[in-house]
């Protein structure tokens, strides 16, 4: 067994994202531009309306699929696929963009808590015009794995003999949201190819002999299995680790594709009210 060790920590950018809504990005500014096959992580987290009642009004993606997981608060999700989402604590919605979408995800509160995470997961070049899906799992529908040390809840991927509510057969993705009593020990095997990361939101935590920083996403290293210890406090973190596609990634903003035609291509699209294809 060899433990992965960090290979980088990412203190998240501040962005300004939808009609004003303030994100924390990890994954996705110069610092770490992606993490095949991951090609964003937004944290956004606020007790202040005034840093999300904006929501994300309508606009566009093509080209891969967004996985959000609501810690708390209350979102509205409607598409041009005619699906309208009711997003609530503990949930999650997994949104295969894949040709073509056009979406919203507006708050359906005007105060208290807002706080989650959004993250991009790349599409392999045979995928990146297929036609659309989506699927959303309320917080009943997401298996967990709990004992005296730990309160697992499997997003995606397999953990203890539990199946997550999302398959990912393109990029195999792990999406796990770890909850560790004061002290308590997580380790689990991760295909040692897989890219993997860390991000700790509340309490305190250490892996291989380092300390995690909170807030921050911590990149880890070669290895087949991750283990993290617990601080005094416990410690409530996502662990999340796909198979990199190694294929070129051409982004233009909400498009992301292979090559620079497609992305052009992309924009020309939308520009022509011809993203969203007929049936
Ligand atoms: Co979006």
């Amino acid at each position: 067994m060899n433990l992965r060790t960090i290979r980088q920590r990412v203190v998240p950018l501040a962005v300004t994202e939808g009609a004003g809504v303030t994100v924390h990005r990890g994954i996705g500014t110069p610092a770490l531009r992606n993490l095949d096959p991951f090609l964003m992580l937004d944290h956004f987290g606020s007790d202040d309306p005034d840093e999300y009642i904006a929501g994300f009004p309508e606009h566009p993606h093509r080209g891969f699929i967004t996985f959000t997981y609501m810690l708390d608060g209350h979102m509205e999700h409607r598409d041009s696929m005619g699906n309208r989402g009711d997003l609530r604590p503990g949930g999650a919605q997994w949104m295969k963009a894949a040709s073509g979408v056009i979406h919203s995800e507006m708050p359906r509160q005007s105060e208290g808590r807002m706080r989650g995470f959004q993250l991009w997961i790349n599409l392999p070049a045979v995928e990146k015009m297929s036609p659309p899906a989506y699927q959303e799992f309320a917080a009943a529908a997401i298996p967990e794995v709990t004992d005296a040390n730990a309160h697992v809840r499997v997003l995606v991927g397999e953990h203890a003999g539990q199946t997550g509510a999302i398959r990912d057969p393109h990029t195999d993705v792990l999406y796990l949201d770890v909850q560790l009593a004061p002290g308590a020990n997580f380790a689990r095997a991760l295909p040692d190819a897989h890219s993997a990361f860390v991000y700790l939101f509340e309490g305190e935590a250490r892996l291989a002999d380092d300390t995690l920083a909170t807030h921050t996403l911590t990149v880890l290293g070669d290895g087949d299995a991750v283990a993290i210890q617990a601080g005094s406090e416990g410690a409530r973190f996502i662990l999340v680790a796909g198979k990199p596609l190694r294929e070129p990634i051409v982004q233009y903003g909400p498009f992301v594709m292979n090559t620079r035609e497609e992305a052009e291509q992309a924009m020309a699209d939308y520009r022509a009210g011809t993203l969203v294809r007929a049936g």
